[in-house]
């Protein structure tokens, strides 16, 4: 059966691009395939984290992977860190990657120039190590992830595809999903830079469990441009192309025809905020049925680190075995 593996960070509350760009496409994906969702905290550390904030935000990642639609008993749901294999591959891999392959990474790149050169966290420079050794230790044929993990799927491809040709057929090589619309949301505020976690732009980002009246706010303040033209052109008018391709992907039409069906911003902003608000409702109640009960969620949790980890000790062995290591007597 075709295995799917994809990870979110726990580093703070979810939202619209999480929700359009991975949620979506993992809801979908539970229903036909082998899922294994985690997430993955070990990739958090990379930066500055608050050790009692990391806690909680672990345990609302995974409340906000149920909250999206995911049903605990048609996947495995788990934290990377309750699965010692995780890092235990990641050096074998980080001994198959090149440094240079690693420099060329841009989301190391932009990082390490935003968090000042030479104090950047080694891990934040290995993490694609750890990222490709997350996906190869479940044998995954697809992760579904947005845009901005191309390249890392990319080098994860590499190195197993560089593994099996030097040590002989170890890994599958997985293949990305991204979706084919709103695979990369934009913040609100700054349509140049996609929406993230980070709260330096609270008006310029949707979380999955926003109230109504916050998404039609947000919406309407979203920035646009002054020609007032309706049309459909990310590099002029990324602020309205965001908008057109939101609405697009919350709606199931093509952007075209949303914006063949506006003359005016404020109809589109209106009519968006109002399908947002539906889209997201069902992931706000879920929400506040799941965090009522954090006690199920560990719960769950620990069930599924049993399941990741007997799958994930078997593939560590093969990797450990064809690299020469010897097993312990
Ligand atoms: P992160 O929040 O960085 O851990 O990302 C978790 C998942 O959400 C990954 O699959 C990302 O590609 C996806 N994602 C994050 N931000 C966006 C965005 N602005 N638009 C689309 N997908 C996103
Ligand atoms: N790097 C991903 C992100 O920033 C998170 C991640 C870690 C991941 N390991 C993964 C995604 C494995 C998919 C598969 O969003």
């Amino acid at each position: 059966m075709t295995r799917v593996f994809s990870g979110v960070k726990p580093s703070g509350a979810l939202h619209l691009g999480n929700y359009l760009g991975a949620f979506r496409q993992w809801v979908a994906d539970q229903q036909e395939f082998d899922c294994y969702f985690c997430v993955v905290d070990l990739h958090s550390l990379t930066v500055e984290q608050d050790p009692s904030q990391l806690r909680q935000a672990t345990i609302e990642t995974a409340i906000g992977f149920l909250s999206a639609g995911i049903e605990p008993d048609q996947c495995t749901l788990f934290v990377q860190s309750h699965v010692h294999e995780h890092p235990e591959l990641a050096w074998l891999v980080e001994c198959t990657v090149s440094f240079g392959e690693l420099s060329r990474m841009t989301q190391f790149k932009d990082k390490a120039k935003a968090k000042g050169g030479e104090s950047v966290r080694a891990g934040l420079f290995t993490y694609p190590a750890l990222m490709a050794a997350d996906i190869l230790l479940y044998d995954t044929d697809r992760v579904p992830v947005g845009d901005d993990q191309r390249q890392h799927l990319e080098i994860t491809r590499d190195v197993a595809i560089r593994f099996n040709n030097r040590y002989g057929e170890t890994f599958v090589v997985p293949e990305a999903t991204v979706p084919r619309l709103a695979a990369r949301v934009m913040d609100l505020q700054h349509p140049e830079n996609k929406m993230s976690k980070s709260d330096e732009s609270p008006q310029g980002t949707i979380d999955m469990t926003d109230t109504p009246e916050q998404i039609v706010q947000k919406v309407r303040r979203a920035v646009t441009d002054t020609d007032g033209e309706v049309r459909y052109d990310p590099e002029l008018k990324p602020g309205l192309a965001n908008l057109l391709e939101l609405m697009a992907a919350v709606t199931g039409r093509s952007v075209d025809e949303v914006a063949s069906g506006y003359e005016q911003y404020g109809p589109l902003k209106a009519d968006l905020a109002e399908a947002l608000v539906e889209a997201l409702r069902p992931v706000r109640e879920r929400y506040a049925r799941y965090a009522a009960d954090p006690g199920e969620i560990a719960a769950l949790l620990g069930q599924g680190a049993e399941k990741a980890a007997s799958v994930a000790s078997k593939t560590l062995a093969r990797a450990k075995d064809a690299m020469g290591l010897l097993p312990r007597g």
